[in-house]
């Protein structure tokens, strides 16, 4: 896999799932623009990225909750208006029963997990079309799929990406821009570090593989399907999950 000349955009690479994504797309010669609500952090990761792979990295403010449009015009001016590869990773849980849910947890997980996803998409892609070239990934879940107790917020966000996936896939195909979308079982992350050692014995259980999956796992996939042997697959989902589903 070659991806020298071509810049990445990753939501929420400060860490996790992301982070092994970017890394992954620099060690394929990728130039990676570093994205989290923390500047501090996504420069720092951009230095270190750059020093080991000797592409260029850039670190940059980013939050999906807020006003997306100065981040990414900071992005466009850094990368000479150049984006060939979004992935739209950043996401968020904020768990609890449906009947306790209150409105500020459904809104803050739709406005990130969504909403956020929408902004910088839109942006993202009417460059995309300009260049006639793109890829999309967007990050879904297997709880999209599942569904899980206490995830109605987040399983909604990760279902509602699929549709979101595959209606622009069918918008944009014309200009050669593909979008897909991966969806993660169990990866060890921060993300899922926090839950207690029942719940993990829990899932364990249920996966056939008998591991949790590590984001090298996911970063896997969303390398092949930003690649050129991809190019003829659009509006599909890849699930890895070691079999959970
Ligand atoms: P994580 O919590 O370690 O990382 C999430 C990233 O999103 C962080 O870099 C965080 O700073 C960023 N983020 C959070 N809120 C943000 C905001 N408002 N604006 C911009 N960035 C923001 O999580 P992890 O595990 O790396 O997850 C990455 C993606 O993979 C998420 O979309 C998650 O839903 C998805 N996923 C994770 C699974 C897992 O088992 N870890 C399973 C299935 C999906």
């Amino acid at each position: 896999m070659d991806f020298k000349g071509k810049t990445v955009l990753v939501t929420g690479s400060t860490r996790g799932i992301g982070k092994a994504i970017a890394n992954a797309f620099a060690m394929y010669g990728a130039d990676v623009v570093i994205t989290g609500r923390n500047r501090i952090a996504a420069e720092s990761i951009a230095k270190v990225i750059e020093s080991e792979y000797g592409v260029k990295a850039y670190g940059v403010h980013l939050d999906l909750a807020g006003d997306v449009s100065s981040s990414i015009e900071e992005i466009f001016s850094l990368t000479n208006n150049k984006i060939d590869i979004l992935v739209n990773n950043a996401g968020i849980t904020k768990d609890t029963l449906f009947i306790r849910m209150k409105q500020e947890d459904w809104d803050t997980v739709l406005s990130v997990n969504l909403t956020g996803t929408f902004k910088v998409t839109q942006a993202v892609v009417k460059n995309m079309i300009k260049q006639r070239y793109g890829r999309v990934i967007n990050i879904s879940s297997i709880i999209g799929f599942i569904g899980n107790v206490g995830q109605i917020n987040y399983s909604t966000t990760k279902a509602g990406l699929i549709g979101f996936t595959k209606s622009l896939a069918k918008e944009v195909a014309s200009r050669n821009i593909t979008v897909n979308a991966v969806a993660p079982g169990f990866i060890e992350t921060d993300m899922t570090e926090v839950l207690t050692a029942d719940i993990k014995e829990g899932y364990l259980k249920q996966i056939p593989l008998g591991r949790f999956g590590k984001p090298e796992d996911i970063a896997n996939v969303v390398l092949f399907l930003a690649s050129d042997m991809a190019s003829y697959i659009t509006g599909e989902v890849i699930h890895v999950n070691g079999g959970m589903y």
